[in-house]
């Protein structure tokens, strides 16, 4: 199996609960390298045109608010499979339906404070590191 990349991003509430020394080991247990990393606090455009899809859904407001509302970290992940094993990792949106022993389980409070993101599949991965990340600033190892 080919290496994939995927876009992890440490969100607001667990950045503020000193989570992120916690979730980073989590990923790198699993396999996942961390092949990028930077903190980041978020303008409202920037929030806006991440969750670009959501945009005229109820929860899009309060989605941006939240996200602009403290800084996050957004890493580049990589491993054979890792759109889908990071998903599996990390559980359902909702923590209260994310499976036992799942980062949104563990740590999530909401479905919208819920801890960290993952890319959804190879064409929003490949949109969503680029949002962040420059090629140079990606470091794969062999
Ligand atoms: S949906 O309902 O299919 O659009 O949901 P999903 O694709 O799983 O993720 C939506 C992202 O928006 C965040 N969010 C919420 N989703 C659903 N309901 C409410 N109320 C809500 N509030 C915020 C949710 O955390 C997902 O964020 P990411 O960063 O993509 O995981």
């Amino acid at each position: 199996m080919a290496l994939e990349q995927t876009l992890s991003i440490i969100k607001p509430d667990a950045v503020k609960r000193d989570l992120i020394g916690r979730i980073l080991a989590r990923f790198e247990a699993e396999g996942f390298r961390i092949v990028a990393a930077k903190m980041l606090h978020l303008s409202e455009a920037q929030a806006q045109g991440f969750y670009a899809e959501h945009e005229g859904k109820a929860f899009f407001a309060g989605l941006v608010d939240y996200m602009t509302s403290a800084p996050i970290m957004v890493t580049v992940l990589e491993k054979e499979n890792a759109i889908g094993d990071y998903r599996t990792l990390i559980g359902a949106t909702n923590p209260e339906e994310a499976a036992p022993g799942t980062i949104r389980r563990d740590f999530a409070l909401s479905k919208t404070q819920n801890s960290v993101h993952g890319s959804d599949g190879p064409s929003s991965a490949e949109r969503e590191i680029a949002y962040f990340f420059a090629e140079s600033e990606i470091c794969p190892r062999d």
